[in-house]
Formats: structure tokens, sequence, C-alpha cells
């Protein structure tokens, strides 16, 4: 496996996407959208409300798929084809739709378990084997979380249900984790509980693919941002060099001081 030492890449993408079009719904997200999100580097993709930074993320864990076209491709870890079960186990998605449409009666374990199935909740022909039943409790205990694991899900904080579905998206140890603004909705400490949980997973050597519009989550160890806005790419490079106050006004279309504190950026008015 590719060690996310945010280094620079070290082979090949895990999404390349080439002259792709997408749709949600009746909206052309993205009309020929060029993008590569190289394998083994820790990636932010920042833009405002609307740009594409989530239908991005589900065209990536084949949730919805590219409008057909000779001259496009949408290649995962080098492949255009993949069964969706294989692709899931390498990519562990923590979204906010699932957050949103998980069941509100799973308890905690069951959340974690659930993950195996890529389902909602477990069911009674679900079958576990004795590892996976015990990876579960050592996932609840990792995560800090094990005094949830007969809670409902319906009956949890928004950060604890964050910290469930991040607990399903690693039963597999995937490769990567694509996160979809994994902090909004936290409070500063479960939102700094939780950075550290995904830079302690970025050190174990999981590549981090981050989605969001939130600065404060971009922890150290992410070197690489994409902007986009209105489905296109507008900047791509390294993260000293477009994290600035003038990129990310002119990415936000408003004035935006950016400040530095601790390997971390926040912005604030400009
Ligand atoms: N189910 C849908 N049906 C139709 N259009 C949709 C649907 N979901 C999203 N869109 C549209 O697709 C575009 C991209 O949305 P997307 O959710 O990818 O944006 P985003 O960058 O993730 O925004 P946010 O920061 O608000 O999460 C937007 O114009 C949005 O209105
Ligand atoms: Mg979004």
């Amino acid at each position: 496996m590719a060690k996310a030492d945010g280094n620079g890449a070290n082979g090949p993408c895990v999404l390349e996407c080439r002259n792709v079009s997408a749709y949600r719904g009746g909206t052309l997200v993205f009309d020929g959208i060029d993008l590569c999100i190289e394998t083994g580097r820790n990636t932010a993709i920042i833009g405002p409300n609307g740009s594409g930074k989530t239908t991005l993320l589900k065209l990536l864990s084949r949730e919805i798929y590219p409008v057909h076209h000779p001259d496009s491709r949408l290649l995962v870890y080098g492949r255009e084809l993949w069964n969706v079960e294989e692709l899931r186990s390498r990519l562990g998605i923590v979204s906010n739709d699932l957050q949103q449409e998980y069941g509100r009666y799973a308890k905690g374990r069951e959340v974690i378990l659930s993950g195996y199935y890529s389902s909602i909740g477990t069911h009674t022909h679900q079958q576990f084997s004795a590892a996976e039943l015990s990876h579960a409790e050592v996932l609840l205990q990792r995560l800090g979380i094990e005094h949830l694991a007969d809670r409902p899900f319906g009956r949890m904080s928004t950060g604890q249900q964050r910290r469930l579905l991040l607990g399903r998206a690693l039963v597999h140890d995937p490769e990567a984790l694509l996160l979809d603004e994994p902090t909004g909705g936290l409070d500063l400490s479960a939102t700094f509980r939780y950075i550290e949980t995904v830079r302690e997973l970025m050190r174990s050597g999981k590549q981090v693919i981050l989605v969001t519009h939130h600065l404060h989550e971009i922890p150290p160890e992410i070197t690489r941002i994409v902007f986009i806005r209105d489905g296109r790419v507008v900047a791509d490079g390294a993260k000293e060099q477009l994290l600035t106050s003038e990129r990310v006004s002119g990415l936000f279309g408003c004035p935006v001081k950016m400040v530095r504190a601790n390997g971390f950026y926040q912005a604030v008015p400009g």
C-alpha cells in the first residue's frame, strides 16, 4: 500500500477524470472536468456551496456515474470498471448524506458492523464472523466510543454519530478515506478530537481525501489543495501556494484574510 507521507505522488491516481461530465438530478454539475488525485497524497478539495465537491466524491465512490462519452475517462485506482463492493472496501466514505439517511434505531455496534455490507444498519440475514465482531469492538475502542456500542443512532449527538460512521468506513481497513465536511456541526472539542483521529489515521498510512469549505479542518498532513468552483478545477497545487488571502478571496468571491497557526489555517473577514 502506498504510504500517505504527504511528500508527493507515489503511484497512479486514486481518481483520474478526463473530460468528465456528470449530472445530479437535472443539474449538469461537471461539464468536462479534468482532475487527478494522486495515490498516497493527502488532498483537500475546496470550493463554495454548490461547486460540485460532494458530487465529485459521489463519482469517486460510484454513487453516481458520468455521462457516457468516447473522449471521457473516469478511472478509480487506474480502472474504469469496478465491482462496487470491492471498491468500497478500498475507499472508506463518511458523508453527510449517509449521516442523514442512516436509520435511527441501529445501535452503535451495528453501525460499525454495517460497513461490512455497506448497509444502513444490520439485518438478520447478514452473518458476521468472530473476527469481524471483534474488529468492531477494536474500532469502538480505538475511536473512544465503546460507551455508544448499545445506544441507538438516533439518540446520539452529531459528533458521536460522525465517529461511528468513521468506524463504519474503517471496517475494511481501506487505503483511502473520503471525508465530506467531517467537522460540520461539531463543537470545538469534538472538532479537535475528530481532526486528531484523522491525523492519526494519516500517520498510520491512510490517504485522506477531504472535501470541505471549512478551511480550519485541513490538518498539516494535507499537502495538496484543489480549488473547484462552478464544476471546474480553478487551481490545483501545494497548500502553501493556494491557501493565501488573495487566492481564497478569489475562490469564494469575498474578501478573506488567511491566518495560520500550528500548521492549520483559518479564514477571517478580509
Ligand atoms: N439531488 C440533486 N438534484 C439536482 N441538483 C442537485 C442535487 N444535488 C446537488 N445538486 C446540485 O448540484 C450542484 C453541486 O452540488 P454539490 O452537492 O456537489 O455541491 P457542494 O460543493 O458539495 O456544496 P456544499 O458546500 O453546499 O456541500 C449544485 O448546483 C446543487 O444544487
Ligand atoms: Mg457538499
